[in-house]
């Protein structure tokens, strides 16, 4: 049983640079790295999030992980597989921008309208330790970017550039739900 809580909004630690994990430590199936990635797991489909960086759960170390099936507080959006990332970067930003509704576990009553590269390159390492190159558009790409932020100590709201924009999620749900593009990201 998990015993990791959701670091929220305040909390200094999601305003940090997180580590990047040594690549020696993913070899052993039995280290503690391994045992803290099954952790996050556990705790993103446990309250409901499509994903989660180690810093959202109080540790400063870099490592996003990723899951969408059916999920109820993105309805229509797409699944996304279970995927661990190690140490990732964004290589490249696609041109495109487009503006979506993002939620957050460490900011959890709230939603605001984030502009976000529709496409982007992600470098990064498996939690076996192979490196891998995702090339991502739509829901995962912004995902990724929210996740990944979250290593650079930000957090979705620093993407703002509307704070009208910026509603708990009942009244998001009352005025704003209604007008959102069921494909947008
Ligand atoms: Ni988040």
């Amino acid at each position: 049983m998990a015993e990791l809580k959701i670091a929220r909004l305040g909390n200094p630690i999601l305003r940090q640079v997180a580590q990047p994990v040594n690549l020696k430590e993913l070899s052993d199936p039995d280290s503690e790295i391994q045992r803290f990635i099954d952790d996050m797991v556990e705790v993103m489909r446990k309250e409901g999030g499509v994903g989660l960086a180690a810093p959202q759960v109080s540790r400063s170390v870099q490592v996003v992980i990723l899951e969408s099936l059916n999920n109820k507080r993105y309805p229509g959006r797409g699944d996304i597989p279970l995927t661990v990332l190690v140490n990732p970067v964004i290589t490249r930003y696609g041109k495109e921008i487009r503006s979506g509704w993002e939620s957050c576990l460490s900011l959890i009553d709230f939603r605001g309208l984030v502009p976000r590269s529709t496409e982007v390159t992600v470098e990064a390492y498996t939690r076996e330790g192979k490196k891998i190159r995702i090339e991502a558009e739509g829901f995962l790409a912004v995902v990724l970017q929210h996740e990944i932020d979250h290593l650079n100590g930000l957090v979705f709201i620093d993407r703002m550039e509307d704070f009208t924009k910026l509603a708990y999620m009942e009244e998001f749900e009352t005025y704003w739900m209604d007008q959102e593009e069921p494909t947008g990201a």
